[in-house]
């Protein structure tokens, strides 16, 4: 059991919490942007997504000045980082990311075309999809996209297909599985051999999926991607695959005659979720990347390649809390007596999957005031039918926790809403955008509605006559949980 310690219960740590976040002076109310919590949860709803827009905006420019163009020797007018948008997009954040100089990273159509809607230009986005559809690569080289990263020897006939239709010689990466074990949950670990992602260079599939990339004329071999995980601390394993990536470089450079001129090195940069956690130094870590690259091209005499990078959880994840409202406080006495007291919120897993998927752990702090009662054991529960439906496994609170209080969880920006579903039926939470006391909305809140408008049954006759449905503003009333418009 990994328990904080129970002091310091309202101390913000500026390593977990958006960088504006403090405490209002006279109510101890969380503050964030300049706009009080209880007052977002007043105006949008409960729980809600806060996302604080300097803190992503200047996470987003320390990446561009560390890993980008002006930070090496780039020469390309294409951005080097690509914010990563499956960890969380909107329209909004897309252009955010832009403004600051950072192209977006997407895998999906929807993701596409939502950077599309955003007026984000074709080259600076790069598209990925494992397992990306005909339309939607069809989409990708209508939006003009810079590179395609290819996943699988089926991928190479599908771009090449797509690409050939509109005349076009598509830019490609091929995304490769360098063999290293990275240190991060299994389901969030992707350069191992066993999975689904890239082609193995061990196993010789990155090289014969060269071969017939540079055979096609309608794709240009631009280089070669690697994305070892997710939530990574340590720097080891991002060096063996920038060298391992170097050295397959030069080995196609011998065997095929081509020299390739990008390597992307994907995501995976951790963010600090606990006390504990000691992420990677930025600036630091982009000069530690380059020279472990430039030694080793040196060594195979191959020129520097450009380099690409992919943050998505270190851009938006520290920039997000989530704010949920009190519905239970529960003692339970455990073997041996201790009591834990189960503290019920008006979310959970429809709106971070992540402790039930990966074990994730984030830090919480009662957000509508201070108190001074001693700390109780407490775990963060959600509100729906399964008893996974764990927010925080284990935390100190103080025991005068009501009903009605707010709780905030930090670091909620990657990989929550992104993930959210609509189980039990559960509309999913807004996001609202927080600067200098102004708040504006960047997704609105679902409403039950909302869910019932994709039920086709609704068109047809009720058994007891009517077409009725649900009635507007039905059994929950204008409540907050989305019922009503
Ligand atoms: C190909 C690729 N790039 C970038 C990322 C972003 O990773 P992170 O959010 O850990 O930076 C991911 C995450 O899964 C990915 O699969």
């Amino acid at each position: 059991m990994r328990v904080p310690a129970p002091d310091g219960q309202s101390e913000l740590d500026p390593g977990i919490w958006p960088r504006t976040a403090e405490r209002d002076a006279a109510s101890g109310s969380l503050v964030i942007g300049g706009c009080d919590i209880r007052q977002l949860l007043t105006d949008f709803g409960s729980p809600l997504f806060v996302l604080d827009e300097a803190d992503f905006r200047s996470r987003a420019r320390q990446f561009r000045k560390g890993f980008g163009a002006g930070a090496d020797s780039s020469t390309s007018d294409s951005p080097n980082v690509y914010y990563a948008a499956k960890a969380f997009l909107s329209v909004t954040v897309a252009r955010w990311a832009f403004a600051e100089g950072l192209g977006i990273d997407v895998s999906t159509g929807g993701e596409l075309a939502c950077a599309v809607r955003a007026g984000v230009p074709g080259s600076h986005l790069i598209m990925h999809g494992s397992n990306r559809s005909v339309d939607e690569t069809r989409a990708a080289i209508a939006a003009d996209v810079g590179v395609i990263v290819i996943d699988s020897f089926e991928d190479i006939a599908k771009v090449a297909f797509c690409a050939n239709e509109v005349g076009r010689v598509q830019p490609v990466l091929i995304r490769v599985t360098v063999g290293v074990e990275a240190h991060t949950h299994e389901f969030i670990a992707t350069a191992h051999e066993d999975q689904k992602f890239g082609f193995s260079i061990a196993a010789g599939d990155a090289l014969e999926a060269a071969r017939r990339v540079v055979d096609v004329p309608d794709l240009r071999l631009l280089g070669f991607h690697s994305h070892i995980g997710s939530q990574i601390f340590v720097p080891d394993g991002f060096e063996l695959a920038a060298r391992r990536v170097v050295a397959f470089m030069a080995l196609v450079r011998d065997e095929l005659g081509v020299t390739t001129t990008h390597l992307d090195l994907g995501g995976g940069i951790g963010i600090k979720y606990l006390p504990a956690d000691q992420p990677l130094a930025l600036p630091e870590f982009a000069r530690q990347v380059r020279g472990w690259v430039v030694e080793d091209c040196e060594h195979h005499d191959l020129p520097s390649p450009e380099l690409m990078f992919e943050p998505g959880r270190a851009v938006i994840g520290p920039s997000m809390v989530t704010a949920y409202t009190v519905g239970t406080v529960k003692p339970v006495e455990l073997d041996g007596g201790e009591i834990r007291t189960y503290v019920s919120v008006d979310g959970g897993m429809s709106d971070n999957i992540r402790p039930a998927l990966y074990d994730a752990e984030y830090t919480v702090t009662l957000a509508s005031r201070v108190s001074e009662a001693e700390a109780m054991l407490c775990r963060v529960v959600g509100k729906h039918c399964e008893s996974g439906d764990i927010v925080i496994k284990d935390c100190w609170l103080p025991s005068d926790l009501a009903v009605g209080d707010v709780l905030a969880v930090a670091a909620t920006g990657a990989y929550c809403r992104a993930m959210a579903s609509n189980y039990n039926l559960v509309p999913r939470p807004g996001v609202v955008a927080v600067s200098e006391g102004r708040a504006q909305v960047v997704l609105r809140r679902e409403t039950v509605e909302d869910l019932l408008a994709l039920d086709a049954g609704l068109d047809e006759p009720s058994p007891s006559g009517g077409r009725e449905g649900f009635a507007r503003n039905g059994p929950e009333g204008n409540d907050s949980q989305g019922v009503t418009e």
